[in-house]
């Protein structure tokens, strides 16, 4: 089967899969990370067919929407793979980038990265960050049930919440950190003017918030 009809099979299978996803990992996250990747792509020798698997599966069976279960995306995407016909080589190119780059377990990866890995890594976190960010995180917070901002119960801290903690407070967890965790040069510079719009959000989110403008 040629690189080509794997990639449509691996789209569709996809776009299938993520129908009742939240709006925060539907279709369209997994086709602007595509989008992201392969830009950035352009600019190094990446191989582009595993970098474009990568980003299109990074999200199949999350972890988050499965009680936390690790094992189940993981599988699922094992499964597919094997109905395609791509060498075991390939194959584990693309599952080590799917396994290794979320944000927390990253935390705790320091291995070599591929170029691909790289990639697919700041652009599933440049879509975390900037206008797109924002939005994304407050639909999670909805999607939760958590509050904007509750000033009363907890000053914004750097220290991952896992409980029901106000989606601002994602911000300075997560959100603000990334910029200085990307992979490539493209990304940094792309993440740069991302940041600097959430802490543009951030500040008039206050000024609003107390009334102030
Ligand atoms: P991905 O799987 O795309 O790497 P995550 O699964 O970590 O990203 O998160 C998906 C989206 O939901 C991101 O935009 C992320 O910032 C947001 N998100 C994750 N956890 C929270 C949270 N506790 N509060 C608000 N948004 C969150
Ligand atoms: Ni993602």
């Amino acid at each position: 089967m040629i690189k080509a009809e794997i990639l449509q099979q691996t789209r569709l299978f996809v776009e299938e899969s993520l129908q009742k996803a939240e709006a925060g990992h539907d279709w369209w996250h997994i086709k602007r990370v595509t989008t992201l990747a392969m830009d950035m792509a352009g600019e190094t020798a990446a191989d582009v067919f595993v970098t474009e698997m990568a980003c299109l599966l990074h999200d199949i069976g999350d972890a988050k929407f499965h009680d936390g279960n690790e094992n189940i995306g993981p599988a699922l995407i094992k499964n597919f793979l094997q109905t395609q016909a791509i060498d075991k080589e390939t194959v584990d190119k693309i599952m080590f980038i799917i396994e290794h780059m979320s944000f927390r377990k990253s935390d705790s990866f320091f291995g070599e990265k591929s170029i691909e890995f790289q990639l697919v890594q700041d652009a599933d976190r440049l879509d975390s960050i900037g206008a797109i960010g924002i939005a994304r995180a407050f639909s999670f917070g909805g999607f939760k049930g958590r509050p904007f901002y509750d000033p009363e119960k907890e000053a914004p801290t750097a220290t991952y919440q896992s409980g029901q903690s106000a989606t601002i407070n994602h911000f300075y967890e997560k959100l603000l950190k990334l910029k200085d965790l990307m992979n490539t040069e493209s990304g940094k510079k792309r993440a740069e003017a991302r940041h600097a719009f959430m802490l543009q959000f951030l500040d008039q989110f206050y000024l609003e918030w107390d009334g102030k403008v």
